[in-house]
């Protein structure tokens, strides 16, 4: 899928192998579970400190009810939508997940085949196994690469090279974890990952010591480089994780041209606000200026469906896809973007609406306001 030209699909995965026990995404995790190590279990788990935010991602979207509307036209129905000067199918994307060879021993590689089999984007990693340049060589299908900038202005270059080199769609720089949250269940599980590419480790404070003296700390990337970095590229820039509004008016300001409201799947912050609690009022302050996009506690069809009502554009998903590649490989990940499609593409048809542009607020109750 290149350009407006959506019609050439690899072929399918063998999804008639999955077993009819697995229907919906959820029921992927307890397989995870068996086949992964504990230590890789709660890395790709667990959240911040007491998980609070883990859960209430998944309990705001519950919250939230849907209207039904009767008797419209869904003659020509469909899902899909422009990103960037870019046709995608429908709008479910794989969301950056570092290190998937703690998944499955083919990682990243799995994901990719099968994002590109069911024609949906993938984001990937500045963590993953398999550098950006060398997945893009793998199968077609719209990447975007996602960083993490800190003051080294040379290894972004560097980052930004290889997102070029690969042909990526857009730049995703996640901006929500100058350090990474207290990882509480991965430290008191006490059992090391094996080596990895991660450039991001837990900040080791000494007894008696400030984080702020920190290199994490002190080499965090601030506004500047966002306005360094977009002098350097022409690629579509978004942010990834910002949930305050005053934060997307001044990403606009810095020549941004895309939003990701996340909070790292609550791995970062806890307590930090659900994400669909967190949308309206950046879209809000966006005013349809850039596109607006969300992730975290997506699982099921509905929850697409209502970060779509309150103004996402499209949305991410993490977790419930590595369940699936642990599970079962491309078929299982290809298996998760099939059954959020279909489920999201039946709420429309219910809801009375043949295309995203019908898809509106007041199908949503409850909602936060902004
Ligand atoms: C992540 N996430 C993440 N985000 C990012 O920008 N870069 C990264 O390398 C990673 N790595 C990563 C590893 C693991 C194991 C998880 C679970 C998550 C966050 C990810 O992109 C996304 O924001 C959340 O996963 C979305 O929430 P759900 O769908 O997992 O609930
Ligand atoms: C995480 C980092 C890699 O969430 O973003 O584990």
């Amino acid at each position: 899928m290149t350009g407006s030209d959506a019609t050439e699909a690899a072929p399918l995965p063998p999804l008639a192998r999955i077993p009819p026990a697995i229907a919906c995404v959820a029921d992927y995790a307890a397989y995870a579970r068996e086949r992964m190590t504990p230590a890789a279990w709660a890395y790709l788990e667990g959240g911040a400190a007491d998980e609070l935010t883990v859960a209430d991602n998944r309990a705001a979207f519950d919250r939230l009810k849907l209207r039904n509307r009767v008797l419209a036209d869904l003659s020509s129905g469909h899902s899909r939508l422009d990103l960037f000067g870019v046709a995608h199918e429908y709008p479910i994307l794989l969301a950056p997940v570092a290190r998937q060879a703690l998944a499955h021993p083919d990682g990243e590689r799995a994901s990719l085949l099968a994002a590109a089999a069911m024609r949906a984007g993938m984001v990937v990693s500045a963590e993953a196994d398999v550098a950006v340049d060398a997945l893009a060589r793998e199968a077609d299908t719209p990447l975007w690469s996602q960083l993490y900038l800190s003051t080294d202005r040379d290894r972004a270059l560097a980052q930004l090279g290889r997102a070029e080199a690969a042909g990526c769609r857009a730049l995703v720089v996640t901006v929500d974890a100058p350090v990474n949250g207290p990882r509480n269940r991965e430290q008191r599980l006490g059992q090391p990952l094996p080596a990895g590419p991660g450039a991001r480790p837990a900040p080791q404070v000494a007894p008696g010591e400030s984080l702020f003296s920190n290199p994490l700390i002190t080499a965090a990337p601030t506004w500047q480089d966002i306005a360094w970095l977009r002098t350097q590229t022409g690629m579509p820039l978004l942010l990834k994780g910002v949930t305050d509004p005053a934060d997307a008016t001044r990403a606009l300001a810095h020549g941004v041209d895309g939003l990701i409201v996340s909070n790292h799947g609550g791995r970062v912050l806890d307590t930090q606000l659900a994400t669909i609690d967190a949308l309206p009022a950046i879209v809000a302050a966006v005013d349809g200026r850039v596109p607006v996009l969300l992730d975290g506690g997506i699982r099921r069809g509905t929850d697409v469906f209502k970060a779509l009502a309150l103004g996402a554009r499209a949305v991410l998903v993490g977790r419930p896809y590595v369940h699936a590649l642990a599970a079962a490989g491309a078929p299982g990940v290809a298996h998760v973007l099939h059954l959020l499609r279909v489920e999201l593409e039946m709420t429309m048809a219910v809801c009375g609406c043949a295309t995203l542009a019908d898809i509106e607020a007041s199908h949503v109750v409850g909602a936060a306001h902004a």
